[in-house]
């Protein structure tokens, strides 16, 4: 989606660098081949003991040509590669087959109202905010798919549910990209936008011909910007989030921009806030230092979508600041309880949340690894006070009941989590921590207090169920002056995926080892990439590894060739003799779209995943080529002819 994430808001970047870093480019400069070969050493460098090293360096042993890769492991991508995508269809490798599935304004629930696309200039024609609120909404993001029983049932028959980041305007009221001018919105307009925002969870089902169908389900439930919700962990209550509307700071309404997510052991979906800055609008005035410095570094106006004209809730005032501090949280929904209310859990932390994924560490504790989606911000991650069943035993949230962490990576390669404890370290009342609320609705300003890494837009992050690898991607950072080690190209213009393993394989670890997977962009060398020139890519976002250790790969933004933006999948048990994965390119979208979510049923024979806000930029009539020129953000349902697993 198009947003601000590529304006700095962190003022530690500015700072002149560690002399560590300085003295390990420079070491690398040295070695020769400038950042090339830079590259090829940081990638070669793992020195923890992970699958990828050890075969990297039996390859290194054998190596005959540059790429030459290792045997022996199972080849995980056995399909052929599709080439770079352009056009207004999505591709797919030979003897796979791609149906797009759950289209915005699908209908799921109540009356069920058939999707009608808006008309210029404006309404009547298209579905009303009722309507929407019953309907798939749009720009479709990360989602899970929950089986709904256990064994070759759960392949048949589940819930889907899908994050609905945001909404092209223009597309949403008038059938065509032209956004209608502000003075023109409606109450009902922005209500319409609010029901396009939030989560969908629909029943889904395969009939008898094998095809999924949607199914009139008990649990078919929209959430939306205007979903009452309460807040739980330490900044339940605090005096940041209270507001005219909610003196008590515990009932929040709603959710907004909700890009990647998560999903927990018992059952439940994460839904992550993102860019929810930007839709408020920022009235002048005198704001306390404190209020200023948390517009200042969330970046807080912008009045996206229009919504202060007809909803009061996202104007900010010096006399009612607080609304945004109760955005930028990770939601937790139970999609088989219907009449639940979401919990916005404000233990793990208040950033751009991209995702929040879920890993079970030793001695049963959970871990939620997470980005903060902005140039120069943090990677997180959050460990559960105890064994995540024996809490919930106790009827304890182990989303509550934990301690928030921030990364720092070391030029060496090892690398440290930074506890974002009020009273520890420099979070004291002096340098502005009252409390641990505090440090929690600044996560940002606390994360730079601690001396956390600032990184290249940090997006989604996913553990190898495997060997325990866990994986970032950073997108891009065209505004990089100053590499550090775990960003070292400046500008980085494609984004990379860096990697670690805690120490000792125990996720609940204060320390890591990390390296660099890979480097993306055109290839072969060019502007500092490792990847091979036939596998290119840009702005990796979208990441997932599968049961079997592929890890996929989907990309927001710049793509080399100019081409649509797309999913690969690599394997990190095959590398050449610089350690670099083998590639292999599995989908591309459609003009204008991005490639986001992915997720297999537990047989990993039907892939679902998203073409988000197609026609963003330029001319786009998918999925429904004859039915409606309005270009819709659908599911893209994906499965092997032969019935086989997906990627196999
Ligand atoms: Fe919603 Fe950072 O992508
Ligand atoms: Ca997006
Ligand atoms: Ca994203
Ligand atoms: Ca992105």
């Amino acid at each position: 989606m198009l947003d601000n994430d590529d304006i700095a808001r962190n003022p530690a970047a500015d700072r002149p660098f560690n002399d560590i870093v300085e003295a390990r480019i420079s070491r690398r400069s040295a070695m020769g081949g400038g950042l090339a070969a830079a590259a090829a050493f940081l990638a070669g460098s793992a020195a923890f003991g992970g699958v990828a090293s050890a075969d990297m360096r039996k390859t290194a042993r054998g190596a005959g040509g540059r790429h030459s890769r290792g045997r022996g492991s199972r080849d995980l991508l056995g399909y052929n590669a599709v080439p770079l995508g352009y056009g207004d269809d999505v591709q797919v490798p030979d003897g796979y087959t791609a149906r797009p599935f759950i289209p915005w304004g699908t209908p799921i629930l109540g009356s069920y109202p058939a999707f009608v696309p808006g008309t210029p200039p404006l309404v009547p024609g298209g579905n009303t905010a009722a309507d929407q609120a019953q309907q798939i909404g749009m720009d479709h993001d990360g989602m899970h798919y929950f089986p709904l029983e256990r064994g070759q049932g759960g392949n048949e028959r589940g819930l889907l549910v899908v994050n609905q980041e945001a909404t092209s305007e223009g597309y949403l009221h008038t059938g065509t990209l032209t956004d209608p001018n502000r003075g023109a919105y409606t109450a009902d307009m922005v209500l319409k936008s609010q029901n396009a925002h939030g989560v969908s969870v629909v029943e889904i089902a395969r009939d008898d011909n094998g095809e999924w169908q949607v199914v009139r389900s008990r649990y078919n439930r929209r959430i939306t910007a205007n979903t009452p919700m309460t807040f739980s962990g330490p900044a339940a209550g605090h005096r940041l989030v209270r507001t005219s509307a909610d003196a008590t700071g515990t009932t929040p309404l709603g959710t907004v921009n909700n890009c990647a997510h998560g999903y927990t052991p018992w059952g439940t979906y994460l839904t992550c806030e993102e860019n929810f800055n930007g839709y408020f609008r920022l009235d002048p005035g005198a704001y306390s230092d404190e209020h200023a410095e948390l517009n200042r570094r969330y970046g807080v106006g912008g009045d996206r979508n229009h919504w202060s004209t007809h909803d009061g809730r996202f104007v900010v005032t010096p006399a009612n600041p607080n609304e945004p501090n109760r955005f930028g949280w990770v939601v937790e929904i139970d999609p088989f309880t219907p009449d639940s209310t979401p919990v916005k859990r404000t233990a793990l932390g208040r950033m751009k949340h991209e995702g929040a994924f879920v890993h079970t560490s030793k001695g049963g504790r959970v871990v939620v690894y997470m980005g903060d989606d902005q140039v120069n911000e943090y990677v997180y991650k959050f460990v559960s006070a105890g064994n995540a069943q024996s809490l919930r035993a106790r009827r304890r949230s182990p989303l509550d009941d934990g301690t928030l962490y921030v990364a720092r990576f070391n030029e060496d390669g090892s690398g440290e989590w930074l506890p974002l404890v009020h009273g520890q370290g420099p979070l004291t009342v002096a340098n502005g921590f009252a409390d641990q609320g505090d440090v929690l609705v600044k996560t940002r300003q606390a994360g730079t207090a601690l001396g956390a890494t600032p990184m290249d837009r940090p997006e989604w992050t996913s553990v190898d169920p495997r060997t325990g690898l866990v994986y970032v991607t950073l997108t891009n950072n065209t505004s990089r002056t100053t590499p550090n080690a775990p960003n070292p190209r400046t500008p980085n213009r494609w984004g990379h995926i860096v990697r670690w393993q805690e120490r000792g394989g125990d996720h609940a670890s204060t320390s890591f080892e990390w390296d660099i997977f890979v480097l993306a962009g055109p290839g072969d060398g060019v502007d500092g990439s490792t990847v091979e020139s036939e596998d290119a890519f840009g702005s990796p976002d979208g990441l997932w590894v599968d049961p079997d250790s592929r890890v996929w790969i989907q990309t927001d933004g710049s793509q080399p060739g100019a081409a649509n933006n797309q999913m690969l999948a690599a394997n990190p048990n095959n590398t050449d003799v610089r350690g670099v994965p083998d590639i292999k390119r599995f989908f591309t979208g459609v003009t204008g779209s991005e490639v986001t979510g992915v997720i297999t049923t537990p047989d990993q024979r039907t892939m679902f995943t998203n073409v988000q806000h197609p026609g963003e930029n330029g001319e786009s009539t998918w999925p429904h080529h004859d039915d409606f020129a309005t270009p819709r953000s659908a599911t893209v349902i994906i499965t092997k002819d032969d019935g086989g697993e997906v990627g196999s």
